[in-house]
């Protein structure tokens, strides 16, 4: 593996292989045997907002023995307008990889090709792949695995967060339940890909969506990149929302994850986020401990 630039382009054998590493990550954190990125120097190209990503790859690198620097899109040329093209060739002469945080899928991709260094998707407006593999790790330590369950995803059903989950259900064995209103709703022909191999429901019902779910899931409302969109999305979301009356209905034990951050009385309610707290905050946990695993996976050997 090269680069991490989506959950599309993972197979099932390198999703598990990220999770292993990543449980061993965890377990071995302050005492890994051997640091992949000794040396090497690594850039985080962020164009949108960021607390976990930022601060776990951040983090991470510098755990994994490399250092690290963070560039805004604003600070850097690329703001001002610099091809993406050009910004890669330049990065790749010096850097040993990059992370980026961008709008567009194809513009990772066009880093990735011609900086011809390792490159994570951090977040497009397609995709987020490192916050599912993170979400994967907390299901497996709350649910000994996703395998055999329903992951139920309610609210914006056309986001970053929800493809990738599409993605991951694609891949692996578990039923995907998505709830969500209408124009809201996963692209037809993504999903028409994804289920020739993946089990994938849509639904506008949110309540019978839940029925029987192992893992009730929610992103914000409003994407970064759509708050022009902001009261239009409220309005039709207003309906998704997790709270007590969809626990109900849920698998017993059910678990509550987001991806955070999480906007309390919109897409899940203040004492639906505490109950739950500990599972949440494990899973922002997490993002640090599969991230150094796909580091080390996609990192150029010494
Ligand atoms: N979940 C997530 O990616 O959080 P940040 O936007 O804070 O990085
Ligand atoms: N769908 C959200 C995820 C934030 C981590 C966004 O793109 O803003």
């Amino acid at each position: 593996m090269k680069h991490l630039l989506s959950m599309e382009s993972l197979t099932r054998d390198a999703i598990y292989s990220i999770l292993e590493l990543a449980e061993t990550m965890k377990a071995t954190r302050g005492r890994h045997e051997k640091l992949p990125l000794a040396g090497q120097c690594w850039a985080l190209i962020f164009s949108k907002s960021s607390t976990r990503t930022r601060v776990s790859f951040e983090v991470g690198i510098r755990e994994l023995g490399g250092s690290v620097m963070f560039l805004s899109s604003a600070d850097i040329q690329l703001g001002r307008g610099e091809p993406i093209k050009d910004t890669a060739r330049v990065m790749g002469r010096m850097l040993d990889g990059a992370v980026i945080r961008t709008f567009l899928q194809s513009d990772v991709e066009i880093f990735s090709e011609y900086s011809q260094i390792p490159t994570v998707n951090a977040l497009t407006d397609d995709e987020h792949p490192c916050q599912i593999l993170a979400d994967l790790q907390t299901i497996r330590e709350k649910l000994g695995g996703v395998e055999g369950r329903i992951v139920c995803f309610i609210g914006d059903g056309a986001c970053n967060v929800a493809r990738s989950w599409i993605w991951a259900a694609a891949r692996l064995d578990f039923e995907l339940r998505i709830a969500a209103p209408q124009g809201y709703q996963p692209d037809a022909q993504l999903l028409e890909r994804a289920r020739q191999s993946g089990r994938i429901v849509v639904s506008s019902d949110p309540l019978e969506a839940v029925r029987g779910a192992d893992v009730l899931y929610t992103d914000v409302w409003v994407s970064m990149g759509k708050e022009e969109e902001a009261a239009e999305r409220l309005r039709a979301m207003a309906h998704y929302q997790i709270n007590d009356t969809l626990l109900q209905v849920a698998a017993p034990g059910a678990i509550v994850m987001h991806c955070l951050p999480a906007y309390r009385g919109k897409e899940i309610t203040a004492e639906t986020f505490e109950a739950h707290a500990s599972t949440l905050f494990d899973q922002a946990e997490n993002r640090l401990h599969a991230q150094k695993a796909i580091l080390q996976l996609i990192a150029r050997r010494s």
